[in-house]
């Protein structure tokens, strides 16, 4: 069975619960379609709002993060249970800005992986190097690396479930897309890391999605690459014009 693509957005920390209810709003006619997936990934405050405003349409709502222990003493923290109960399907999990502005560790993105499939979450998990990285040409040891510890212990039915989203961190907010060529090479090679820890079918099943300036203008030709799944889509999912990501191929 064909990959679907999934046009995913990633709101990041914008958008209030009425703005997201204004928003959604339009978005249901520009992102209608029956052949690509659509998930908005939203604060975690605006879930309850996006699953309303989504009711009955394709748009199906995530959330952006979520900690790894079940409730307690977490001032400040959102359980998973607290995601499902409010009407989310999704999870990003390792996004880049976790890792760097609050510490997540892949260790801690593992155990977050783990949990959320407890509570039947579809987790996001987010990879990608640095420039730097990038510079001493070590992107895919890196890269390796990040999906290994986050896929520790997980089986193969969740490892097909999940969702692998690669992010160069330079390309994320700056404008610089990765080229299609440089995109594809990293998202097969963690292609052939899932076949080796999990085997052909499983490889074959998982998405594996392209973010970092994806748009309207660039977004047909990730997508028509062979390892690219769809994209994570962070700034051009704040507008009703994520439709013509959705619909790159029209
Ligand atoms: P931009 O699309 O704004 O570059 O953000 C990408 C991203 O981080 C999505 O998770």
């Amino acid at each position: 069975m064909a990959r679907r693509i999934l046009a995913a957005g990633n709101w990041k920390m914008n958008k209030t619960p009425s703005e997201t209810k204004a928003l959604i709003a339009e978005m249901r006619k520009t992102c209608a379609s029956d052949s690509v997936d659509v998930l908005l990934c939203v604060p975690a405050i605006d879930i309850p709002a996006a699953v309303e405003a989504a009711a009955g349409s394709n748009i199906q709502i995530g959330a952006e993060n979520m900690y790894f222990e079940e409730n307690g003493a977490y001032t400040g923290e959102i359980s998973p249970a607290m995601l499902v109960d409010a009407g989310a399907k999704y999870v990003i999990l390792g996004h880049s800005e976790r890792r760097d502005y609050f510490g997540e560790t892949s260790e801690d993105v593992n155990k977050k992986m783990k949990k959320a499939f407890e509570h039947n979450l579809i987790p996001v998990m987010c990879c990608g190097e640095s420039l730097t990285q990038r510079e001493q040409g070590i992107t895919m040891d890196w890269i390796r690396q990040q999906v290994k510890v986050g896929f520790q212990d997980l089986t193969a039915d969740q490892a097909k479930t999940a969702i692998i989203a690669y992010e160069p961190i330079w390309a994320i907010g700056t404008g610089k897309t990765a080229t299609s060529d440089q995109a594809e090479e990293v998202c097969k090679g963690i292609r052939d890391l899932i076949r080796e820890l999990y085997g052909a079918e499983v490889a074959e099943e998982i998405r594996i999605l392209y973010g970092g300036s994806v748009k309207p203008a660039n977004a047909a030709e990730l997508f028509a690459k062979e390892d690219i799944d769809g994209g994570l889509v962070g700034g051009a999912s704040l507008k009703p014009d994520f439709g013509d990501i959705v619909n790159y191929s029209k």
